[in-house]
């Protein structure tokens, strides 16, 4: 279905040489074969820094074929309550100039790939939290209040420090993992009224990104009291994720989650998975196994949109039998995939490279007629590369989980392996041992890892050397 994309560009795509093959590549959220990444972290460079060559590309690379239906923009990572200052935000390698005095970048290049992915009939989201960030609110009228500041900044909205000039996002995510659930479900309230008022028709969209562990530590009351769209649950880094098919892997819990407590009664839930080894701590599986895992998911659980993958740097670089992961995955998912509109997008069973356009710029981005203010260069306020904060890349021990489920015990590779409940983690050298998750009175543990976003500070608080 074509939808949203006529807003000022109409005329630009109906000449463009692409522009025909919009329609198979439009994003449809009713069909279960929707393939997600997150942008903007470049996961890869801060796993393999020397490598630059194959750090993550600018985003309209990801849009050239009908591998990707959804990018997911990577993070708004500073929002603090009881300051009217902007927020902030870090897209790694790819944005470095801010707002004079505000850690909100300016980045008319990320705009302009934007415009570019939505001509191809994808959507194009900001993701709000991540697991390093400094984020959250003191109460509703302050989540109210930034839900107008988030409309003004990205959406429908208008400001004079619109980091991706006029250019509108489809929507947000919420990515918290931090913090508090205090003024979430008023913000997606307060945000999806605005949205409903969007002059232009526009339908703007919601996601969230919970962790596997059910009820989501910070979004649970959100998930439990507002309209989403779609959640992206974090099936990795954790107990429950795909590593652990399927004795503790609950995408029926998410599917009991949609069939009775979601607000929106056709919520997707997405299979959220790391895009290679070094993208989680843990719980990466490779393409072959996680097409099991979609195969006999899928038909089982009616809720199921498609895959999430963290993060679009990994999955593209991680090359499995000559194809990049988020292709393999794609390729399964296009395999017997359904779609409650009817409409099958395209089956091309090979993601087909559309012929590059001959300048991005083709797609006019229209200036803001406001000033924006000259943004500053200040190096001082220039984000990083993540960095890499632990040793090693951890890969799924090849210990059968099933012979170790008491917490503390020892398993059969003594000193390599302690068992924390429910998984094993490994680095490289040394090795490192996943502490034991706290429980809390239910039958899961309810501590688990930050996973989404930039290798995380609390990396090195929550791992230990094995040997101490
Ligand atoms: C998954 O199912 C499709 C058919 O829907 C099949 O072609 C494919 O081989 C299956 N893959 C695995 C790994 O079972």
């Amino acid at each position: 279905m074509l939808r949203n994309l006529c807003t000022g560009l109409c005329l630009g795509l109906a000449l463009s040489p692409w522009g025909g093959s919009l329609v198979s590549a439009a994003f449809d959220a009713s069909c279960n074969s929707n393939l997600v990444n997150y942008w903007g972290q470049n996961s890869y460079g801060a796993a393999n820094p020397s490598d630059s060559q194959n750090w993550e590309k600018p985003l309209a690379d990801y849009c050239r074929d009908d591998t990707t239906d959804v990018l997911v923009l990577s993070f708004l990572h500073i929002f603090n309550s009881g300051t009217d200052r902007l927020p902030g935000t870090n897209f790694a390698n790819h944005c470095d100039v801010t707002f004079p005095g505000t850690d909100l970048l300016y980045c008319p290049d990320i705009g302009k790939d934007v415009s570019y992915c939505q001509s191809r009939g994808k959507k194009v989201l900001l993701s709000l939290g991540g697991a390093a960030g400094s984020y959250g609110f003191a109460n509703d009228a302050d989540a109210v209040k930034f839900a107008s500041t988030i409309w003004n900044l990205f959406l429908g909205g208008s400001s004079d420090t619109r980091p991706f000039g006029s250019v509108q996002l489809d929507g947000i995510d919420l990515d918290i993992e931090g913090g508090s659930s205090t003024g979430y479900a008023a913000f997606v309230k307060a945000l999806r009224n605005m949205y409903s008022k969007a002059s232009d028709g526009k339908h703007y969209l919601v996601a969230a990104a919970p962790q596997c562990p059910y009820p989501d530590a910070y979004m649970g009351p959100l998930l439990s009291s507002s309209w989403v769209d779609m959640v992206f649950v974090q099936f990795y880094n954790n107990f429950c994720g795909v590593n652990n098919f399927p004795r503790f892997f609950n995408f029926e819990e998410w599917q009991n989650w949609a069939d009775k407590v979601a607000v929106n009664k056709n919520v997707k839930v997405y299979l959220g998975v790391a895009g290679s080894p070094s993208a989680a701590s843990f719980g990466y599986v490779g393409p072959d196994r996680l097409a099991e895992i979609i195969n006999d998911s899928r038909p089982k659980y009616p809720a199921f949109g498609g895959v999430m993958i963290w993060d679009a740097s990994q999955s593209y670089n991680n090359k499995v039998g000559g194809s990049s992961f988020a292709q393999s995955i794609k390729s399964t998912l296009r395999k017997g995939q359904k779609c409650a509109s009817g409409t099958l997008p395209s089956d091309d069973t090979s993601s087909t490279e559309y012929p590059v356009e001959t300048k991005t710029s083709n797609v006019p981005i229209a200036t803001t007629t406001r000033s924006v203010p000259a943004p500053s260069t200040t190096t001082s306020d220039k984000p990083s590369v993540p960095s890499k904060t632990k040793s090693g890349s951890p890969s799924t021990p090849t210990d059968p989980s099933d012979t170790c489920v008491v917490e503390g015990s020892p398993c059969t590779n003594a000193n390599q392996y302690t068992c924390n409940g429910y998984d094993f983690a490994q680095g490289a050298t040394p090795l490192y041992l996943i502490d034991a998750w706290v429980k809390s009175g239910s039958s899961h543990p309810r501590e688990r890892f930050p996973s989404i976003g930039k290798p995380h500070p609390y990396w090195s608080r929550r791992h230990r050397p094995l040997q101490q």
